[in-house]
């Protein structure tokens, strides 16, 4: 017998938990969903901050160009304004809930400075400001008394009209409706089926389809994958943000050392110690992310090193302790205090700037179906974000998606039909696990020696074949066996990676986040043109 809820939010970042406490708040009976702990989301690992404009040197119009030059021809220029401007209102919402931003003096914050912004305009706290986003939306979450969490909840899929034989097979999109989601509970192992008139995906990106990456381990594109097999269309997969400077080291994940730090002056240097990024690009260290990123690759590429150095030592000690406390704290833990000695960094993948097609309201093609934050594909990032205007749209796309849900569920028909409850497979073979494991380190593989930063038409086709390998395999697995966390995030991250592959097979240009050696340059026709897949 299924649970119900007025809406359930997939995720528990800053999107998932803004939207459920101002869903709430207009009286709706909310259930988050959350793989994990309440607080492990990629919000948790934000660094950087908020890009908001707050100060008197700075203005709408200097961040809207700073992000449009950023995104290279792709962005939606009226997505991005909008979502520029409504950025104050939004975060004085979260200073009101008591999140308090690193300050100047008692008059004015601290602001922070990144690639691409032509002014400084990054709130933050220290170098850990999505703990304290999470920390403080997580207390008002846990206190309101019409939000229910169940953590440990793996969603497995949507639950529509469609599925269930309501609407006709072929019905378009805009006739079919979402009713539900089907949950794993990770530590029974039972299934749950949750009933809900509208579901927010807040779901994070997909930066564990790379074998190196900055994501946490939930990071797994699911929300993109559940809406994709959901039949919602999907765009811009190709953009995969490498952040240029992850801490080096033998460990696959790779801790982030924020663009603030060069920001705050860091000179990216090679091996021999000289810099190489003004070869590159006049504004140097502080260009776009994607150009630092592929000048690094060329770097390593041309003098066959493994990291390359960021060096930050003409600050002192104190000041680092006191700016980046935790970056301090993490380099000192592998033995290297950073107000002396230069950092050996390598590029990792870090943000998808693709993701669920919405609106402005968040909403997806599919009635009652909503996504916010990475998961989403709203064009604010274009082919290349931004640096820190992630949490900026997440937290203004979580208000628009509550106020548009407030809405929908004046109009919706109440009356959702029963759910079925999950008909589960045979027991799995514990012998076949080993397919899992397998798969999981072969997919990523190939996706970071086939589709990384330098891409080829000939490596992404061949990084085609093998993903279609690997997906039968893994659909023959999901279909004959009880379902567990490790399948289903392979499942869907078998889909994400055909879907970034399809994307950039389709773009036959370079344009931002996607650089291929066959088509060099960036193509005139294809401005303003997203890659969207539906099918
Ligand atoms: C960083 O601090 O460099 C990451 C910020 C972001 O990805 O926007």
């Amino acid at each position: 017998m299924a649970e119900r809820f007025d809406i359930l939010v997939i995720g528990s970042g800053i999107a998932g938990l803004s939207f459920a406490l101002k869903s709430a708040e207009s009286g709706h009976k909310v259930g988050i969903v959350t793989k994990k702990h309440q607080a492990e989301s990629n919000t948790n690992y934000a660094q950087g901050g908020i890009a908001v404009v707050t100060s008197a040197t700075d203005d709408f119009d200097l961040h809207v160009k700073d992000t449009l030059i950023a995104g290279d021809g792709l962005c939606d220029e009226s997505v991005v304004r909008k979502i520029i401007e409504e950025g104050p209102k939004c975060v004085k919402e979260l200073i009101e809930i008591g999140l308090e931003f690193s300050r100047e003096n008692a008059e004015s914050y601290s602001l922070g400075k990144e690639g691409g912004h032509s002014e400084r305009r990054i709130l933050h706290v220290a170098d850990m400001t999505g703990k304290a986003i999470e920390t403080a939306l997580v207390g008002s979450v846990n206190s309101h008394p019409n939000i229910t969490t169940f953590e440990h909840g793996f969603v497995i899929d949507l639950i529509t009209a469609k599925k269930l034989h309501q609407v006709a097979d072929d019905a378009d999109i805009s006739e079919d409706r979402v009713l539900g989601v089907y949950v794993l509970d990770v530590l029974t192992g039972g299934i749950r089926t949750l009933a809900a008139n509208a579901v927010l995906l807040a779901s994070g990106g997909a930066g564990h389809v790379y074998p190196f990456t900055t994501n946490p381990s939930i990071a797994t594109g699911d929300g993109i994958a559940m809406a994709y097999r959901a039949g919602v269309p999907v765009q811009n997969m190709e953009f995969i943000q490498f952040h240029p400077t992850t801490l080096y080291s033998e460990s696959p994940k790779r801790f982030l050392i924020s663009e603030a730090v060069r920001g705050e002056g860091a000179l990216l240097r090679n091996l021999e110690g000289e810099r190489f990024m003004d070869a590159y690009d006049e504004r140097a260290e502080l260009a776009p992310r994607d150009i630092v990123a592929r000048a690094i690759d060329e770097e390593m590429k041309k003098s066959g090193s493994t990291h390359l150095c960021l060096d930050i030592t003409a600050k002192d000690e104190a000041y680092l302790k006191e700016r980046f406390p935790s970056i301090f704290n993490a380099c000192l833990d592998q033995g290297i205090n950073i107000s002396k000695d230069w950092i050996p960094v390598v590029p990792a993948a870090h943000y998808l700037c693709g993701g669920v097609v919405t609106n402005l309201n968040a909403e997806t093609g599919l009635p009652g179906l909503y996504a916010c934050g990475e998961v989403a594909c709203t064009g604010l990032h274009g082919a290349n974000r931004l640096a820190s205007n992630s949490l900026l749209e997440a937290l203004v796309m979580a208000h628009n998606g509550a106020d548009a849900v407030n809405h929908f569920m004046g109009d919706v028909d109440m009356s959702t039909p029963d759910l079925p409850d999950w008909i589960d497979g045979e027991m799995s073979d514990p012998d076949e696990r080993v397919v899992i494991t397998h798969n999981w380190d072969e997919l990523r593989k190939a996706m970071w020696d086939y589709v990384g930063i330098v891409r080829t038409t000939k490596r992404l086709q061949r990084a085609k074949k093998r993903i279609e390998l690997l997906s039968n395999e893994i659909n023959d697995y999901y279909w004959n066996f009880k379902v567990e966390p490790q399948l289903l995030e392979l499942r869907n991250l078998a889909l994400v990676s055909d879907l970034v592959v399809r994307c950039a097979l389709k773009r036959k240009e370079s344009r931002g986040l996607h650089y291929t050696l066959d088509f060099p340059e960036k193509s005139a026709e294809l401005y303003n043109t997203n890659t969207t897949l539906s099918d």
